[in-house]
Formats: structure tokens, C-alpha cells, sequence
């Protein structure tokens, strides 16, 4: 491909008898991307890209993927070291800041985040108002959106302070919102986040303490926790963090952005992935389906199954997070003397599909949301809690991306064209000359 001056691929587009030069915009790593600006001016037409394959949306320095060799760095970092080395706060810290934190920084936003966890009575009315049986991710937008009314004061996204004030507040308030979902569908008491318990701890322990007893968990159920969270933190320019950076292209407040993601992460095939997997698993189990037999099912264009928790946009090998949490699943279910045959129908589906050429020839494999409900499963949460917990991670993901959006100078607000396909001009007909 003949090259321009800077050494990018020269781009040149022959419309009728015009000829466009298009520029290029560089990546420091992956895909480069050809600027089409002057596109519509220049040639009248526009790209259309329907799912956004091969488009995209913006520039950005949070985090770096490459699908083809399962890569996955926030801010440089690879995802292998931090899930290894790093605490959910510090790498919050990473992908909202852009630079890992010193101990003293580390500690003055944990320290803020401590004292903002918890939630005033009023706020926990919502949880007593929302039906039982409605979704957590319901509930979850419809708090987070709710905050928004409860903190006036961070809600201007061009106020630094405010937007500070609010990503305390988001990241603070957020595992508490969640454990009260969970407490209010088993019907107990909300309690109160204790000072000085870690981020994680507080969070187990308000999900999961019984009254009158003592929430104690091993080192491990913690540490796959906070595991489970990094692993979560963002994921360059997926559907939720997209809604996320598109509602925030509007000015909207860092919360109804945020709820927006929720909104987004909730369906099945995105976050809500993780819930399918572990129904797919069981319905494999209960029903004794021989998995070489549900996979002729999922292969059968006819039917719409699919085998949930495989496939990726990006990812044409093994998501590097699944491989990661399929080592801890089997620690934490050891750990936890938690024995669960659907780990085993897990490890069998993936083998089966890991050999088969329907799977080879799409290059679909495992991706985060394969394991990670084991291991929620093993720890005491409900299929319904996966999603939340999948977006409990995400959330400082979403609150860099959208401030990215917020301050990007070239920043418009989001707004795609449409290839029109409707019918032309015509005449309203009046209803007795209808037929
Ligand atoms: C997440 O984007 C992100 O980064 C998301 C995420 C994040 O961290 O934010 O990584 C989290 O959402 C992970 C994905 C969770 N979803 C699932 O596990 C649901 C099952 N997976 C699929 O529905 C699918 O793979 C997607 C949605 C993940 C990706 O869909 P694409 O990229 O639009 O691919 P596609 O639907 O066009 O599939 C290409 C082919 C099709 O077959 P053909 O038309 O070529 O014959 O592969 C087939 C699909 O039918 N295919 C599957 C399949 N996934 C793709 N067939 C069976 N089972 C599957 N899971």
C-alpha cells in the first residue's frame, strides 16, 4: 500500500471522476484509522457501517486491545500484572487518572472513598419502592439515576470539581447501591458500610451478613473478588462504555451517563452474558444434554441459540480475562471446598466447542463471561446478581471513558448519519379514500 509522507498508508478515494485524499489518524498500537471528515462535503455520500465494525467513534488513551493475539493493557498496563498485582482501587485510579497512583494518592482516594459509601435513609427508600422481583439491572439504573437528584452539587460535567466530587461519589456509593439490591430481593435489613473495612469487604460483608452473626470469608474470596473487578475495569469501546461516552457527548451528568451503561451492559449479549451462561449450564445439566449435542442446537441456524459466553467483536482468540478466570474459578472452588458439576460442564462445552470446526472457523472462543458466573455462583451470589457485579466492575471504565469524552477538544456531540431507505415524497390520504 503506497505510503504518505508521515508513513501511514496513503488513502484515496475515486468517487465518479473525483479523486479524495483522505487522511489518516496514527495509533500508537493497532488499526490506524482514515479520517472521513471531508467525506460528505467532498462526495455528498457517507459510510454506513451498521454494529460500528469497522468504525471508530473516537480517539482514546484508557485501554488497548488486540483481538488477535488477546491482548488487553489499561493505560499500557497488561491486564495479566494488574489482575496479579494491583487492588480494584488502584487500578480505578490507573484508568480515570492515566498514571498509577503514589501510596499517598492510593490512600487519600481510598480514604474518600471510605467515607462516601454510605447511602442516607431517604436514598434507601428506592430499594423499598422497587418490586422484589424486578431485575437488579432495573434497580441499578434507576438508583444510579436517582443520584442525580440526591447530589446537585457534582452533576455539572464542566466543572472539575463537580465531575470529582462525582466520580468519588459514583465509585463510592456503587457497591452499596448493589448490596442493597441484593439485601432487599432476600428480604433483609440494609446495613451500613463499617470505616476503615476494605472497598471489597464492605461490600461482601453488607451483601451477605446475616443479622445477628459475623460475615467472615477467606483471603481467597476476597482476592477473587477484587480479581474479578480489575478484570472488569474497562474494555476500550464496547456497546455500554459507547452509550456511556454517547449520552455524555450531550453534556448529560456523569450519572445518567453512567446509568445509560447499565442500561446498555444488561443485555444478553453483553453483560448479561455472564446470567445466560450459568442458565445455559444448567439447562445442559438438568435437562442431561450431551453438550456435543447442544452444540448441533446452537449450530442450527434455525434455532436462536447460541453458546453463550463464546464470541467476541474483537476478541478472535482467547479473551485474556476468561483465561484468567478459569484458573481462579478452579482455586476459589477449591478454596471455598465448593465442588459444582456445572464447572465440569463448563471445562466439557469448552472442549467440544474448542474442537469443532464451526467454533475454529469463526474463531469463537471463550470470553469473559464464560467462568466469571462460577465463580460469583461458588462465592453465594444469584444468576440475577451477575450483571451488576459485571457493571460494579466496569465502573471506573466508564467514568474515565466518559470524562475522556467530556474534555475532548474535537468533541461534538454524537450524532450518526442515516442511509434513508423509507419511501419517497408522498401525499396524505385521507382515511375514506383508504384501502
Ligand atoms: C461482552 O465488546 C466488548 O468488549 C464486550 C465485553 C466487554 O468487556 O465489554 O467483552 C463483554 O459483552 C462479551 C460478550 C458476551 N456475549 C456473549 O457471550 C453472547 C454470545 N456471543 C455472541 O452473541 C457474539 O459472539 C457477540 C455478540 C459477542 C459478538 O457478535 P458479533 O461480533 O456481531 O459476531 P456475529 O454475531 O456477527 O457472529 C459472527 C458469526 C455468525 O455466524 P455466521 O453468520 O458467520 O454463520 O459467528 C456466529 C454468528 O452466528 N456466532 C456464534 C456465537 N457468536 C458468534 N454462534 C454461536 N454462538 C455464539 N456465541
Amino acid at each position: 500500500m503506497a505510503e504518505a509522507a508521515n508513513g501511514l498508508p496513503r488513502v484515496r478515494l475515486e468517487v465518479a471522476e473525483r479523486q479524495l485524499e483522505l487522511g489518516v489518524e496514527r495509533a500508537t498500537e493497532g488499526n490506524h484509522g482514515i479520517v472521513m471528515a471531508p467525506l460528505l462535503q467532498e462526495t455528498g455520500l457517507i459510510s454506513l457501517d451498521p454494529g460500528f465494525l469497522n468504525t471508530a467513534a473516537c480517539t482514546s488513551e484508557i485501554t488497548y486491545i488486540d483481538g488477535d493475539v488477546g491482548i488487553l493493557r489499561y493505560r499500557g498496563y497488561p491486564i495479566e500484572q494488574l489482575a496479579r498485582d494491583s487492588s480494584f482501587l488502584e487500578v480505578a485510579l490507573l484508568l480515570i487518572r492515566g498514571e498509577l497512583p503514589t501510596a499517598g494518592e492510593l490512600e487519600a482516594f481510598e480514604t474518600r472513598i471510605d467515607k462516601h459509601m454510605y447511602l442516607s435513609d431517604d436514598f434507601r427508600q428506592i430499594f423499598s419502592v422497587m418490586p422484589r422481583r424486578a431485575h437488579p439491572m432495573a434497580t441499578l439504573g434507576a438508583a444510579i439515576n436517582m443520584m442525580a437528584g440526591f447530589y446537585p452539587e457534582s452533576l455539572d460535567p464542566l466543572d472539575p470539581s463537580a465531575v470529582s466530587l462525582a466520580t468519588v461519589l459514583m465509585v463510592a456509593k456503587m457497591p452499596t447501591i448493589i448490596s442493597y439490591i441484593y439485601r432487599r430481593a432476600q428480604g433483609n435489613a440494609l446495613l451500613y458500610p463499617k470505616h476503615g473495612q476494605s472497598y471489597v469487604e464492605n461490600f461482601a460483608r453488607m451483601t451477605f451478613q446475616l443479622p445477628g452473626e459475623q460475615f467472615d470469608a477467606p483471603e481467597v474470596f476476597y482476592h477473587a473478588l477484587e480479581t474479578l473487578l480489575i478484570l472488569h475495569a474497562d474494555h476500550e469501546q464496547n456497546c455500554s462504555t459507547s452509550s456511556v461516552r454517547l449520552i455524555g457527548s450531550a453534556q448529560a451528568n456523569l450519572y445518567m451517563s453512567v446509568s445509560g451503561g447499565v442500561s446498555a451492559l444488561s443485555g444478553p449479549l453483553h453483560g448479561g452474558a455472564n446470567e445466560a451462561v450459568l442458565n445455559m449450564l444448567t439447562y445442559i445439566r438438568d435437562n442431561e444434554i450431551d453438550p456435543k449435542e447442544f452444540m448441533t442446537q446452537v449450530k442450527d441456524k434455525r434455532t436462536s441459540v447460541r453458546l453463550m459466553g463464546f464470541g467476541h467483536r474483537v476478541y478472535k482468540s482467547y479473551d485474556p480475562r476468561a483465561a484468567i478466570v478459569k484458573v481462579e474459578a478452579a482455586a476459589v472452588l477449591e478454596a471455598l471446598g465448593v465442588k459444582d458439576e456445572l464447572l465440569d460442564i463448563a471445562y466439557e462445552v469448552e472442549q467440544v466447542a474448542l474442537s469443532d470446526d464451526y467454533f475454529v472457523e469463526r474463531r469463537l472462543y471463550p470470553n469473559v463471561d464464560f467462568y466469571t458466573g462460577i465463580i460469583y455462583r461458588a462465592m453465594g451470589f444469584p444468576a440475577s446478581m451477575f450483571t451488576p457485579l459485571f457493571a460494579l466492575g466496569r465502573l471506573p471504565g466508564w467514568i474515565a471513558q466518559w470524562r475522556e469524552r467530556i474534555v475532548d477538544p474535537a468533541g461534538k456531540i454524537g450524532r450518526p448519519r442515516q442511509v434513508y431507505t423509507g419511501p419517497g415524497l408522498r401525499d396524505y390520504v385521507p382515511m375514506e379514500q383508504r384501502r
